[in-house]
């Protein structure tokens, strides 16, 4: 049976809008169905994710929210949340993380990973051991630091003891469907469940194997998918 939902009182100190928004809240927070008709786990049974995305033109950002979504409905309670919004010391406090950022400018972070970004790359960043991470990179090819910023936190997350559950996947202008089809796997990847390779399509779609190489060897990067060599045909 479904709980019901939590109801704010109406002597709390809260106006008559403020009680509105809360209780419209709590009662989304409690609903057994989401918008699709599946049926989302309730809060208690819920594996806490942020989804943190750095997004300069919209993409990552609806791509995140997608994902947060998604997530909603495979027994995560998921915190989508902008990057420049997030405090990034807080990465510390984290279990789980995915992370959607594009690159900027010649190979930088959008503006609203920049703080995020610097913060790890910084020299006496903590150590992150107790967290699991995949990174997801959107980009553009014609660029010659093609998806820079994903790589570095992809390879810098690694570096500082965290535990990457998921291959990265570095997408180009076509991102959609790679992107699409590589998060299930992410998900479940993030929820401890095991994985087969995820099967991506389109243009040039690199999955990361082996970051420790990638800060160093920019030019060899990631290997053009030995497990799914149709997502790594570059388009020309
Ligand atoms: C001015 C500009 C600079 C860009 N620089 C890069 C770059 O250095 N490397 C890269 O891979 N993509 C680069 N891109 C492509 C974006 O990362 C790509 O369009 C991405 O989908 C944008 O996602 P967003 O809307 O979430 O920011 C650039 C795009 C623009 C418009």
């Amino acid at each position: 049976m479904t709980p019901a939902a939590p109801h704010i009182p109406d002597t709390a100190p809260f106006s008559t809008e403020q009680r509105a928004w809360l209780n419209g809240m709590l009662a989304g927070l409690f609903s057994s169905q989401s918008a699709d008709g599946t049926t989302a786990a309730s809060p208690a049974e819920t594996t806490a994710i942020t989804i943190l995305f750095g997004s300069q033109s919209g993409n990552c950002e609806t791509l995140a929210k997608k994902f947060g979504k998604l997530a909603a409905t495979q027994g995560f309670g998921p915190a989508v949340t902008d990057l420049g919004d997030y405090p990034p010391e807080n990465i510390k406090g984290e279990s789980r993380v995915l992370i959607v950022t594009s690159t900027y400018g010649d190979g930088e972070p959008p503006d609203n990973a920049k703080a995020f970004h610097d913060f790890l790359l910084a020299e006496d960043a903590p150590r992150l051991e107790g967290l699991t991470f995949a990174v997801l990179g959107l980009g553009d090819s014609s660029y010659p630091d093609f998806n820079e910023c994903a790589k570095r936190i992809d390879s810098r997350l690694e570096t500082l003891g965290a535990a990457r559950a998921h291959e990265s996947l570095l997408c180009d202008v076509e991102f959609e469907d790679p992107a699409e089809a590589w998060v299930p796997g992410a998900l479940k990847a993030l929820q401890g469940k095991s994985v087969e390779s995820s099967e991506v399509g389109g243009q040039k779609t690199e999955i990361s194997h082996q970051p420790s190489a990638i800060s160093h060897q920019p030019s060899a990067i990631s290997h053009r998918s030995a497990a799914s060599p149709s997502a790594a045909a570059p388009t020309s």
